[in-house]
């Protein structure tokens, strides 16, 4: 059967942060476009990932009229804490850089925007399947797929925009011959929990510890955040919540004692870790965007940020492009993103050197890792380098 067509101007695939702020941002500049989500609605709502949000980040979803809970139930932290030796040495953010961050969970902010869509009315389908991308190198793309009922569709578009993650079918619809893509594997992941227990600290706690990192975290006065390093082929079914709060008391241990509080596990699972960016962020007339361009390691908080910092600087590309039929800011996209990139990729690298513990390491590195933590720790310039990245710098 004929698939059925829709006519809209930006195609957007993924409903992650990147697709469904990029899919506003249109809406307030008068641009159609139609978001294309492979997992239901209830999923994405639910799925765990990010917590931090840079203030630059907060600033732009308060400026589009979606920051309402945020400001109400985010929650503003002005420092933190890195926990080494045995004690904590506090980076006071703010009396650095005069900002702060907002803890805030990933999936609130998907809620929220999903909810703004809805109140509009600005399409969004869930439950898509068999996504394809064609024509990317004319002036009129397409995506075919079929919708939550197995019907095949088609959207013509002027521009589409891969939103859609670091496994998404966006990235591989360029021929290889036009990306360069820069990798680097770390010997680490991440093992995350959730927990229904009030968090054991105001701030989040940064620790490096002989058995591995291990970061402190929150999502509300009830709900603790918490993460250990783990060897990349660990397995989720080998940490019994018991085992977990055993490894966190022995990490997050300080000289003068520190009283973790536990409660029952509520969600816990392993993300492995990478660096990873291709260029150019474009081919033809599809954009990259977010983590379907390019990875950082959690350490530096700064995935889903980088993510709103592309489409805040796409949706104004496609604007010239569509409205203005001026495109020196779409071919310019892809060079002003990628300086922001590989600051956060190298920022990224430093914090998860600087606090986790390589297997790898001789005795010499251990040594320059300690030194550089007392460094960071002890020096107002190094500070002062770590909180303003931390907060996110000014979008350009
Ligand atoms: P995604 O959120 O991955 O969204 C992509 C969407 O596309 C998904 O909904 C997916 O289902 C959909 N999709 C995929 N394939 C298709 C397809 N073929 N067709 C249609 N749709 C498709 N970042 C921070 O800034 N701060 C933090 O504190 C932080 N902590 C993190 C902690 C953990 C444990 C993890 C895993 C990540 C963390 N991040 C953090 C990173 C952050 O979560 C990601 O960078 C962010 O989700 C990227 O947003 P995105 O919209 O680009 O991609
Ligand atoms: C959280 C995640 C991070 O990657 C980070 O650096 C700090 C906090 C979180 O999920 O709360």
């Amino acid at each position: 059967m004929e698939a059925s067509v829709t006519d809209t101007q930006v195609g957007i695939i993924g409903a992650g942060p990147a697709g469904l702020v990029l899919s506003y941002l249109l809406h307030l500049e008068g641009i159609d476009a139609v978001v294309l989500e492979a997992r239901s609605r209830e999923y994405v709502e639910k799925r765990v990932r990010a917590g931090v949000c840079e203030q630059p980040t907060v600033e732009l979803l308060r400026e589009i009229g979606v920051g309402e809970r945020m400001a109400a139930e985010g929650l503003p932290h002005h420092g933190l804490s890195l926990r080494f030796d045995g004690a904590d040495h506090r980076i006071d953010l703010t009396a650095l850089t005069g900002k702060a961050i907002t803890v805030y969970g990933q999936q609130e902010i998907v809620k929220d925007l999903i909810a703004a869509h809805a109140g509009k009315g600005l399409p969004i389908e869930f439950e898509v399947s068999d996504v394809e991308l064609h024509d990317l190198d004319t002036e009129s793309p397409r995506v075919t797929y079929r919708d939550a009922e197995g019907n095949a569709r088609e959207l013509d578009c002027a521009v589409i925009a891969g939103c859609d993650g670091f496994h998404g079918v966006s990235r591989p619809s360029i021929p290889g011959v036009e990306l360069i893509a820069y990798d680097h594997q770390y010997p680490f992941a991440w093992l995350g929990v959730l927990a229904r227990t009030p968090p054991s600290h105001e701030e989040l706690i940064y620790t490096h510890h002989e058995r591995g990192f291990a970061l402190h975290s929150m999502r509300s006065p009830e709900i603790t955040r918490l993460y250990l390093q783990v060897d990349p082929a660990e397995r989720i079914e080998n940490w019994s919540d018991d085992r977990i709060w055993a490894e966190l008391e022995q990490r997050l241990e300080t000289k003068e004692g520190f009283s973790l509080r536990e409660g029952p596990v509520l969600e816990k699972s392993i993300t492995p870790m990478r660096s990873f960016v291709v260029e150019p962020m474009r081919y033809g007339r599809l954009f990259l965007a977010g983590d379907a361009a390019h990875i950082v390691p959690p350490t530096g908080a700064k995935g889903m940020n980088l993510a709103i910092a592309d489409v805040r600087n796409l949706s104004r590309a496609l604007k010239a492009l569509l409205r203005d039929k001026d495109g020196e800011l779409a071919a310019s996209y892809s060079d002003r993103c990628l300086r922001r990139v590989w600051r956060a990729e190298h920022f990224s690298w430093y914090m998860t050197s600087m606090l986790h513990t390589d297997p790898n390491a001789d005795a010499f590195q251990r040594r320059l890792q300690l030194s550089q933590l007392r460094y960071t720790a002890s020096s107002t310039a190094a500070a002062t380098s770590l909180a303003e990245n931390y907060v996110g710098l000014p979008f350009e």
